[in-house]
């Protein structure tokens, strides 16, 4: 296998500070339109969600975006490996890929749980299914093997069958990012790619129209 060979001439698209808008998230907001518009073969709101554990070490896993207010909002379970991450640490980031764009988006930020009531909203929103997976997995726990899974859903399924009524775990629910750093990347030839960042001034001015500053990088 000759990886060395495996390369990508990207010609989609352009970038630069001028045409970028002034709030990052309304600019994440546009990219993320494109991309639900275009033939994506992968799912457009995955993304990677980096986090440091307690000794300092990084872990990554996909989650998937779910809605984008001031920050941006996944769901998970608050006892997982992410969950134990970010109660000690919650410092992290994003990462999205949309190669059919020739595009990355980084976030980086702050997380913070959302208000119970709006998890019990999109908790109550999920199929059913989802929603009994949600109680019935120990997320990131060793489970011995899969029928121990199976016969925790089973015995939720006949307890919904009588009381119709699924409670949301309060180890489940969302979290959002607020970003303190963005940045997109456009492919370009010749690997001169477009790399175009946003970050937070920390004492803001009231003369600066806006709290963020724009700024491009060398690919
Ligand atoms: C496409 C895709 C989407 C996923 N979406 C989520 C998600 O929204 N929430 C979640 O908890 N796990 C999601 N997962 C599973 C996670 O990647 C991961 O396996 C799980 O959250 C446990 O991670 P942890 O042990 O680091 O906490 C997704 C995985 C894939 C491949």
């Amino acid at each position: 296998m000759d990886l060395g060979n495996l390369r990508q001439s990207y010609k989609k698209a352009s970038f630069d500070v001028q045409d970028a808008l002034e709030n990052p998230i309304e600019q994440f907001k546009k990219w993320f339109e494109q991309a639900l518009e275009s033939d994506l073969s992968a799912e457009a709101n995955a993304m990677v969600l980096s986090t440091v554990d307690k000794n300092n070490r990084p872990s990554a896993r996909v989650v998937l975006l779910k809605s984008v207010d001031e920050g941006f909002v996944f769901y998970t379970n608050y006892d997982s490996r992410k969950g134990e991450d970010l109660a000690n640490n919650p410092y992290a980031s994003l990462t999205f890929f949309w190669a059919e764009l020739e595009r990355q988006v980084r976030i980086e930020g702050k997380v913070e749980k959302i208000s119970p009531s709006k998890s019990d909203e999109y908790f109550k929103s999920r199929p059913i299914g989802s929603q009994i997976g949600a109680i019935a997995s120990p997320q990131s726990r060793i489970i011995d093997t899969r029928d121990e899974l199976e016969r925790l859903v089973k015995s939720i399924e006949k307890n919904y069958e009588e009381t119709n009524f699924i409670e949301r775990p309060k180890n489940w629910g969302g979290y959002r990012l607020i970003p303190n750093y963005m940045e997109f990347w456009q492919g370009r030839e010749s690997r001169l790619h477009d790399r175009i960042n946003y970050l937070l001034k920390e004492d803001v001015e009231e003369r600066y129209a806006s709290p963020w500053e724009i700024v491009r990088l060398a690919p």
